[in-house]
């Protein structure tokens, strides 16, 4: 139960567990969260010390009891949970049907149970490797059989699966989180590997090669980095991280002297990041923001061309990787379906693929050819924050070692790294200015919409701060760049819909003052966030988040921290569910 809590942040719409007792496998369901399985499990007493747990994002049916993992074979025998999609799974229900299997939800997963039972005559692992060899899709599994009690059958294709090897126990988990506190000792899966695991010994194979070996690792943090530590939610507590997040970043990719930086994970292929003239980056949600800033600050210091996907659209392009182009990976997680099916179509067609990942071990820090970690430590709540702050930041120092190898000078990439290592103490500065913040999350929570709106650097933030406040207050929010407002936006402007504004004094700050303006004009009232000294923007709004000064170039890594804590304070002040926001999940391992 303390591991599948661990885990509530992956998905929690409904839960399960199934647990070798004695007289066999007993299971427990429940609808909600991790509490509610909780609540039956104290009416029952339970020995056992072999199961298998699971906690469900919806994918195929609704949150149900009956669509609950685990699932179960027809005879209640074969028992087990899955992550993933079996894309084919219709056509197997139908011929199971034909063959007399009774179902009873209306999950993808319930397939496997009955497919496995079709299978089984003596040895469940043989049963789930032929049923397993029947399926299209991706699954990160584990199977159990009150036929061979103490014997746990795990399966990953494209959904994660750690081992964990403890002293005379063995763990599996799709998240080393739910391990940590059992083990360091840790076997990440491959795709198609099937390991058997018994409490003293496990044993793996691979679908495609039956002799493979894996190393085990050892995890390098500890369980205390993943618990809120005084903190009321983990989005809180993330976000008071975000200074030592830059800190973090920079940790020892830094040559101060020589005005420039370095990634150790880059060096085998850093001959071909200087030579490349066209850079794509592809990723989802948040990090997808850190991509558009990424475009918006390499485009600016270097000559090379950079393009930023949508990774669930890049498949719909005709993608050209002609020489000289790169890809860059950018995901917190590691294991986005969406970007991960983009890499790998980028490897198909020969492309070099970098990755700029937090979780160490992750599948896209395996897939990819050479990359970066954030070392941002484990991001529990569900809204990415101190992730994304992160990912700024080491495009912020990718940016310099481009541009220092064309025509950067030397005082300039010394300058640009000073600023960049004053960032988390001014962050720091925002961080005791929280309370006003929430003092104004009370004045804004009624309100049903807001429109953020910003300019070049700052379009990103606009963007990024509209996905935190929908994400984690349901209000809808939309962003725009601040231009475009007059082409449509606007016509929804009157008292009722709030504007909020990036204006820092910088190159554009004129044109975004016209704009606020074009918005008071209609009755529309006005946050902005600027900068602590500027004496004129109170003067057009209604309300300002102050932020301290920095070079244009690097406003984001400031003026989006009070966008975060707008976002959180609102959702706080209307009781939303912050770190587990209503129909999301932390790693979106389906496309
Ligand atoms: O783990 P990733 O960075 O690949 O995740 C991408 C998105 O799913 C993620 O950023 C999502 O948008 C967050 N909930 C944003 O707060």
């Amino acid at each position: 139960m303390d591991g599948l809590r661990r885990l509530e942040y992956r998905g929690y719409d409904s839960s399960g567990l199934a647990l070798f007792e004695p007289g066999g496998i007993k299971c427990f369901k429940a609808v909600g969260k991790i509490r509610e399985l909780e609540k039956e499990l104290t009416t029952n007493s339970l020995v056992g010390k072999g199961g298998i747990a699971h906690t469900r994002w919806a994918t195929h049916g609704r949150p149900s009891f009956a669509n609950a993992h685990p699932h179960r074979d027809c005879r209640g025998e074969v028992f087990l949970i899955h992550n993933g999609i079996i894309e084919n799974f219709q056509a197997l229900k139908n011929e199971l049907c034909v063959r007399g299997h009774k179902f009873t939800s209306e999950t993808d997963t319930e397939v496997l149970a009955h497919l496995i039972e079709e299978y089984y005559s003596e040895d469940l692992v043989r049963a789930v490797i032929r049923a397993l060899r029947r399926v299209i899709g991706t699954f990160g599994l584990a199977v159990i059989s009150a036929r061979e009690p103490q014997k746990i059958v795990v399966a990953r294709r494209g959904s994660p699966v750690i081992l964990g090897i403890g002293n005379g126990e063995i763990f599996a988990a799709s998240d080393a989180s739910a391990l940590v506190s059992h083990t360091k000792q840790v076997v990440y899966l491959h795709d198609d590997d099937v390991a058997v695991l018994t409490p003293s010994a496990y044993e793996i194979t691979n679908l495609n090669d039956p002799s493979i070996q894996r190393q085990a690792q050892t995890l390098e943090w500890d369980v205390s980095a993943a618990e809120k530590q005084g903190f009321p939610h983990f989005m809180l507590k993330e976000i008071h991280e975000e200074p030592e997040a830059v800190e973090n970043a920079m940790r020892g990719r830094l040559l101060e002297d020589e005005g420039i930086s370095k990634f150790g994970g880059l060096e085998p292929v850093l001959d071909c990041i200087l030579k490349m003239n066209r850079l794509i980056l592809i990723s989802c949600g948040t990090s997808y923001y850190a991509g558009l800033l990424g475009r918006y600050v390499i485009e600016a210091c270097t000559d090379v061309a950079v393009e930023v996907d949508v990774a669930s659209e890049s498949r719909y392009r005709k993608m050209n990787f002609r020489p000289g182009t790169v890809v860059l990976a950018i995901s917190q997680s590691g294991e986005t379906a969406d970007t991960i099916a983009a890499v790998r179509e980028a490897k198909r067609k020969q492309a070099l693929v970098l990755g700029l990942v937090n979780v160490v071990g992750s599948t896209l820090s395996r897939e990819t050819d050479a990359g970066i970690y954030n070392h941002a430590g484990p991001e529990i709540g569900v809204a990415s924050t101190k992730a994304f702050i992160s990912q700024l930041t080491i495009l912020y120092l990718l940016t310099l070692l481009i541009s220092r190898h064309q025509d950067m000078s030397l005082s300039e990439g010394r300058s640009f790294l000073r600023e960049l290592q004053s960032i988390p103490a001014k962050i720091r500065c925002i961080l005791k200015g929280a309370d006003k913040i929430e003092r104004l999350a009370k004045k804004y929570s009624q309100y049903k919409n807001f429109l953020y709106l910003g300019r070049k650097f700052n379009l990103p933030v606009a963007l990024e701060g509209a996905l935190k406040m929908k994400e984690v207050s349901y209000i809808h929010a939309e962003a725009y760049p601040a231009g475009e407002m007059k082409h449509g936006p606007i016509a929804l402007i009157d008292e009722n819909f709030p504007s909020v504004f990036l204006a820092p004094q910088d190159s554009v700050y004129e044109k975004v003052i016209s704009n606020i303006q074009e918005i008071k004009a209609r009755r529309g009232p006005v946050i902005a966030v600027g900068n602590e000294d500027d004496r004129e923007l109170p003067r057009y709004c209604d309300d300002v988040l102050e932020v301290p000064r920095t070079e244009e170039i690097f406003t984001p890594l400031l003026t989006v921290i009070p966008l975060q804590l707008f976002a959180y304070y609102v959702a706080r002040e209307k009781g939303c569910d912050i770190d587990q926001p209503r129909n999301l999940a932390k790693s979106v391992t389906v496309e």
